[in-house]
C-alpha cells in the first residue's frame, strides 16, 4: 500500500490546501495529512482545532487521514512507516524553501522522498498568512475558505486583540 504523508501548519486550511489533498489522494492509496507546527512562523490557531478543521474540509475523501505530530517530521514519517513526502508548489516564492527542507529532509532520513505538486493555477497565490492579514483587517475571505475556517479565524482574531 502507497501512503504519502502531508505536512503542513495549515493555519488556516484553505481550498488550495484541499486540491493539493484531493490530486494526492488520487495518487495515493492512503494520504496522512499531518499537521504539525513550523518554527520558523508564529501560529494563530491551536493544533487541535487546525485538525478538526482539516477533518471537517477532508470528511469526502475516504482515504485520507488527519494527524498531527511534534518534533521533527522525518522522525513522525518513519513512525508512520511512510517515505514519501508531499508539498505544495506556488508560484516562484516556494522553490528555495521546499528545495532545501528536503535536502535536510533526506540527509536525516535517506531515502525519503519529497514530491512537489504545482498548485492550481486559481491558488497559485493564496497563502494562509495572506488570509490571516485579511481576516485581521475585516476582509471577506470567504471565496477561499469554507465557512466553518472563515468562523474560527474571525473568532480567534477577535480575541486577540
Ligand atoms: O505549512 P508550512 O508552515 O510550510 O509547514 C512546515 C512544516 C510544519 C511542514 C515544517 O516546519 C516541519 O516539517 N516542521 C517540523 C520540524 C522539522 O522537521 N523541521 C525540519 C524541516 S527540514
Amino acid at each position: 500500500m502507497r501512503t504519502a504523508v502531508y505536512p503542513g501548519s495549515f493555519d488556516p486550511v484553505t481550498h488550495g490546501h484541499r486540491d493539493i489533498v484531493e490530486r494526492a489522494a488520487r495518487l495515493f492509496d492512503r494520504v496522512i495529512v499531518a499537521v504539525g507546527d513550523n518554527p520558523r512562523k508564529k501560529q494563530l490557531l491551536p493544533v487541535d482545532v487546525r485538525v478538526d478543521l482539516l477533518r471537517e474540509e477532508l470528511a469526502h475523501l475516504e482515504n485520507v487521514e488527519v494527524d498531527q505530530f511534534s518534533g521533527l517530521l522525518v522522525d513522525y514519517a518513519k513512525s508512520r512507516d511512510c517515505a514519501i513526502i508531499i508539498r505544495a508548489l506556488r508560484a516562484m516564492s516556494d522553490f528555495d524553501a521546499e528545495f532545501q527542507m528536503s535536502v535536510f529532509n533526506t540527509e536525516l532520513f535517506p531515502g525519503i522522498e519529497t514530491l512537489l505538486l504545482m498548485t492550481d493555477k486559481q491558488y497559485f497565490y493564496l497563502s494562509s498568512s495572506m488570509l490571516k492579514e485579511l481576516s485581521s483587517q475585516g476582509g471577506d475571505i470567504s471565496r477561499w475558505v469554507c465557512p466553518k475556517v472563515a468562523e474560527a479565524l474571525a473568532a480567534k482574531l477577535k480575541d486577540e486583540v
